[in-house]
């Protein structure tokens, strides 16, 4: 039973240029409780993915232009006006984005913009709000939380100011989070701090997460499947031991390849070369083939290869994978 089921997403960005396809006929599922992971180098759509659940554009010139995001007990959020969205946000799905700076008022007391998370959708006085945003600043361990309460954002650090963030996301026990590189910004102790959190809570309410992040050592510490996204679409996706263990798709190879740790010497570290393409016009076929090193002149043909399962729940979308002398 899925919480999520996204199909055939596709978003849109109208530009002077012309329309970007950010997201270019996405689909998966996540399950109750999962932390599914989203990987890929930058501009690949792992935001527009992710911001179209909630449609979260932040007024951007976003559409969702097609697909259904299918939420357990709620409908089709693709369908959903936007005053029915308003009460899915916070309530049902909650977004934390990469700058803790963006989300948060720098006007406004902490104790007091966790209270109004909770006020907004519960009928409970100012007390007993604030006592809640108390607990919930325990709950993501914050220090001398009494204290903070009554601090301004500026006068955190910048893990004190995602755990606050954290805290509202965390404020109406939603289903579902959405972290979009929650840690990019953050030291590497704090980003590990920030990522047991999350997890944490994940193990003790059941919290589904999606996890945005270019950080495969990320995905593998945490994440229990992922998708592997490159120009608008996933072009593998599974189980993370699967995926990072026995990648099937040329280009979840190369980012494995490229990355530090996996070279048997870091002189050994193959970059991909060159850079995803631009989504307004991209290249026939499978959009990675100008850069796969195992590219046959077909695989530049036609439309982007579907993706197929190799083993129940592995998929990707290579059409010289099912040759396996040819990746092998
Ligand atoms: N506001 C915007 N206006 C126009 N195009 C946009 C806008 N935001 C993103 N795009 C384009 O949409 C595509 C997907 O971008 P997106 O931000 O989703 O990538 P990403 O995978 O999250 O990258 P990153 O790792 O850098 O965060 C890119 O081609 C990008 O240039
Ligand atoms: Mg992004």
């Amino acid at each position: 039973m899925s919480l999520l089921s996204i199909r055939d997403l596709r978003t849109e960005f109208t530009t002077p240029a012309g329309i970007v396809r950010a997201v270019d006929g996405v689909g998966f599922d996540v399950a109750p409780g999962e932390i599914f992971g989203i990987v890929g180098e930058s501009g690949c759509g792992k935001s527009a993915t992710c911001r179209s659940i909630l449609r979260l554009f932040g007024g951007a010139p976003a559409r969702v232009a097609g697909g259904q995001i299918l939420l357990d007990g709620v409908g089709d959020l693709a369908a959903m006006p936007e005053r029915a969205m308003a009460r899915v946000r916070g309530r049902d799905v909650a977004f934390i984005f990469q700058d803790p700076l963006t989300a948060l008022n720098p006007t406004m007391r902490i104790g007091r913009q966790i209270a109004e998370v909770i006020v907004r959708h519960r009928k409970i006085g100012r007390a007993e709000a604030r006592a809640a945003a108390l607990d919930l600043l325990r709950d993501v361990q914050v220090t001398s939380p009494e204290r903070r309460l009554d601090a301004y954002p500026h006068e955190l650090s910048g893990g004190l100011r995602q755990r606050v963030v954290i805290a509202m996301a965390l404020a109406l026990s939603p289903r579902l989070i959405i972290a979009d590189e929650p840690t990019t910004a953050l030291d590497v102790t704090v980003q590990d701090q920030i990522l047991r959190l999350l997890r944490a809570r994940r193990d003790s309410a059941g919290t589904a997460i999606i996890l945005i992040t270019h950080d495969l050592g990320v995905v593998s510490q945490v994440c229990d499947r992922v998708a592997v996204m490159y120009a608008g679409r996933i072009v593998e996706t599974g189980p993370v031991r699967e995926v990072l263990d026995r990648p099937a798709h040329p280009y979840t190879r190369a980012l494995i390849a490229a990355l530090p740790g996996q070279a048997a010497r870091d002189a050994d570290l193959t970059p991909i070369e060159g850079s995803p393409p631009g989504l307004i016009a991209p290249p026939p076929g499978c959009r990675f083939a100008p850069r796969c090193r195992l590219a046959r002149p077909d695989c530049a043909l036609g439309a982007p290869p579907a993706l197929r399962a190799r083993t129940p729940g592995h998929l990707d979308a290579c059409i010289l994978s099912e040759v396996p002398d040819v990746l092998a």
